[in-house]
Parts: C-alpha cells; structure tokens; sequence
C-alpha cells in the first residue's frame, strides 16, 4: 500500500506548472484523446478524452485498476495504437499522423518499450533480440551492437542467458531482456507496462533503481505499475479510471542527507485552476 505521506502545504499551480519537474518543454502531449475498440459486440470506449501533458526528464506512474485503460493510453504515446480521435504529440512529431512505416522508423530512434507480455521474437536468441532494434534503425555500427546488446544483457544480470531462447526463460527472465532491448538505442523516452510486474522484490527493486539512474541521466520514463510500493518512488502518479485521468499527483521526494526518509511534498493537479491546498497521499 502507498504510505501515508506528510501533509505539505503546497503551490499546487507551481507544482504542476514545474516547480517539480526537470524542464518546462511537454515531450508528450495528448489532446483529447478517444480510442473506441469495435467489435461484434459493439464498440467499447476505452480512452474518454484524454489530456496529459508529461515534460522531458520526468518519471511518470500510471496507475488504475486492470481495465483501466492503461496499456491503451501508453500504446498511443509509442505509437502501437492509433486514437480514434483527438492528438498525440511526441517530441515535434505528432505520431497521429504518421503512417505504419513512419512510425516504425521513428519509433526505433526515440521510444524504448517494454510491453507488458514482452513481445520477444520467439525463434531469435534473447541477445539476437536485443541486436535487433540497433539493426533494424542502422543504430551503432555493426561490430558495436553485439558488444553493446551484451552490455545490456548484463546490466540486466542476463549476460549468462545471451543464447537462449525466450522460450526456454521464465517470465521475469524475458522481462528483463525485454527491458534490454527496449535500452538498445539509448532513446530518450522509455515507456513500460508493468515492468516490474513478474520480478521477485529484490530483482524488481534493481531494475526499479536502474530507470532512476535513467531519469537521472536525462531520459525521460513512463510506466504503468500495480506495484505502489515503486509508484511511491516516482515523481508523478497519475490514476487512471474508465478511460478518464482522475488524478495527477506530483511529488518531490527530499533525499537529502538531512531529510527524514518519508518526506514527501505533494501535489494534486485539479486542473488549471486549482489553487494552493493541504493534501494528504494516501492513493
Ligand atoms: N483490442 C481490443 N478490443 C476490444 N477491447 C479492448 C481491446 N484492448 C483493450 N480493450 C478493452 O479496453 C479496456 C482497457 O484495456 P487496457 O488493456 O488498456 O487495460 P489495462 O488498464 O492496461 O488493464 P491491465 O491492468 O489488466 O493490463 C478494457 O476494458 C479492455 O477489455
Ligand atoms: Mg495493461
């Protein structure tokens, strides 16, 4: 469970608009977002127009109970899906636009992904899987992309793993080769679906710690997570229920060598008009 986080008063217009936040630049922006699934059944609306807004160098959370819309929201952000209406700004490209071929090229250069049931070419090896994407956009020269793909892997502590197959490596094996691949091209955007979610504690909690020094180094993280142990790490959590965006939290967590360990400011984002407030996380 998320802990009970100390009440702060807080600017949350200040918070919101940057005071929290690396840079002022949206690297993402969703506006209005709908995505209707059709089927037989009929047509079920799993994003309800949504905006969101997320800055270059943030760690973003989302969070929502399974149905949620989660996946469908971040499969707009990389391109995966399509909206049925409303836009999709990623960097100075609006992905909306884009055809098939299009966004497969610029998806390679600028989004690292690691999907939720990792998606790994099941005749390739898993370092063949994580050469892949630096073959497919002519990333790193080609003596470089094996040495690089085995850094990876053993960032990854996979290293040992290099020739197996995804079939024959158990769930939390792939997702971390899955997590390599999604590094190979250095993009500056990582976005993941539950990347945590089929790794013991202690092998979660480094990868946890990896896409902190990631965010660190300037790249900027999407994540979906039912693991609120980690979304507390984050420095924004933002619940999604239904298809709608409910709350928006931006917390400053103080780890400073003076700091008490659950010192935390929050945030809540009301909308833009939202004025200074008390609040107490306890999502
Ligand atoms: N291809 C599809 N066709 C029809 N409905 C879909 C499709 N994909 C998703 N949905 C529906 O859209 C809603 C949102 O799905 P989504 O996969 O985004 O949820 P989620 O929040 O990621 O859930 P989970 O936590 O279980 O992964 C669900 O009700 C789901 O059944
Ligand atoms: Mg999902």
């Amino acid at each position: 469970m998320f802990g009970l986080w100390r009440k702060h008063r807080v600017n949350t217009r200040a918070a919101v608009n940057g005071r929290y936040r690396h840079g002022n630049q949206h690297l993402i922006e969703l506006r209005q977002v709908v995505k209707t699934y059709r089927s037989d059944a009929g047509d079920f609306m799993a994003l309800k127009g949504i905006d969101l807004q997320v800055n270059a160098g943030e760690f973003v959370a989302i969070i929502g109970k399974s149905g949620s819309g989660k996946s469908t929201l971040i499969n707009m952000v990389t391109g995966v899906d399509r909206p049925t209406s409303g836009e999709v700004l990623v960097g100075n490209t609006a992905v909306h636009t884009l055809s098939e071929n299009q966004i497969a090229a610029w998806r390679g250069r600028n989004v690292g992904i690691v999907f939720q049931f990792f998606q790994l070419l099941p005749t390739m090896t898993a370092l063949e899987n994580v050469i892949l994407p630096m073959a497919f956009c002519r990333m790193y020269h080609p003596h470089e992309r094996r040495k690089r793909a085995m850094q990876l892997l053993e960032d990854m502590e996979m290293a040992s793993h290099a020739h197996k197959l995804p079939s024959a490596m158990s769930g939390g094996q792939q997702q971390r080769i899955a997590i390599a691949r999604a590094l190979a091209n250095d993009p500056p955007l990582i976005v993941a679906d539950e990347p945590t979610g089929n790794l013991d504690t202690k092998t979660a909690n480094a990868v946890f710690s990896l896409f902190e020094r990631l965010v660190q180094q300037g790249k900027t993280m999407v994540i979906v997570t039912h693991d609120h142990t980690l979304a507390e790490r984050v420095q924004r959590a933002i619940t999604v229920v239904d298809g709608m965006v409910v709350e928006d939290v931006a917390c400053a967590v103080n780890h400073g060598p003076a700091a008490e360990a659950e010192d935390v400011a929050c945030a809540v984002n009301h909308g833009p008009v939202a004025e200074a407030e008390d609040v107490v996380c306890a999502v």
